[in-house]
């Protein structure tokens, strides 16, 4: 069986994002397990808030397009996602909308999802990783794995390499190697 591709990005685009830095470090550790990765920026996929009447005269953004068929290149997809007033940001809730609109929606339901969140609170974005997972689990019908990444305290959490420390390191692990394994059920 092939190796499958993964995708990973984060739901902030802010500089010096403690999302992007999981990103980033979740990329340096699926590479060291030799699956095929990508590293993408939302910056780079800019979209118009969701609007119905936009949608009506001008279908979905090209972004939205681009992006969704980036999700089909790729068959595990992480989702590192910030959390603000105990939800899923604005970000991420308007990326996950408007791909919901390309062709019905498709791409969700063929696809492995994990999710990460760092938050320099206590909770680690935990409410923000729940809240992601009930809108891809329920609206979009995706499969979102039980394992995820939650970093507390994100700015303290990293060792100078870069890793997370100790248990945290481990059970980020743990999310990985279930991506990569569930991430394998798509490659045809
Ligand atoms: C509007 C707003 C609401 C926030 N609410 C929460 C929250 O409920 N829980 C939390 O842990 N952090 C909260 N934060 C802090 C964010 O976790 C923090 O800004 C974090 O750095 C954002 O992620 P990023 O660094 O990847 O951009 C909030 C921040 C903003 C701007």
């Amino acid at each position: 069986m092939s190796e499958p591709k993964l995708l990973v990005f984060a739901g902030s685009v802010r500089t010096g994002s403690l999302n992007e830095t999981l990103a980033s470090f979740v990329v340096r550790r699926l590479t060291a397990r030799a699956a095929h990765v990508s590293h993408i920026s939302l910056t780079d996929y800019d979209m118009p808030l969701y609007n119905g009447d936009r949608e009506k005269a001008d279908g979905p953004p090209e972004n939205a397009k681009k992006l969704c068929a980036l999700f089909y290149e790729h068959q595990g997809i992480f989702i590192a996602g910030p959390e603000y007033n105990a939800g899923i940001t604005p970000l991420t809730k308007n990326t996950i909308d408007w791909i919901s609109r390309v062709e019905k929606g498709a791409v969700f339901r063929s696809r492995a999802f994990a999710l990460g969140g760092a938050s320099d609170g206590r909770l680690g974005a935990y409410r923000s990783l729940m809240a992601t997972r009930q809108v891809l689990e329920l609206g979009c019908n995706a499969f979102v794995q039980p394992e995820m990444i939650s970093v507390p305290q994100a700015s303290k959490a990293y060792d100078a390499n870069g890793d997370l420390v100790d248990a945290a390191l481990k059970s980020a692990d743990r999310c990985l190697d279930a991506l990569i394994a569930n991430a394998k059920r798509y490659v045809s």
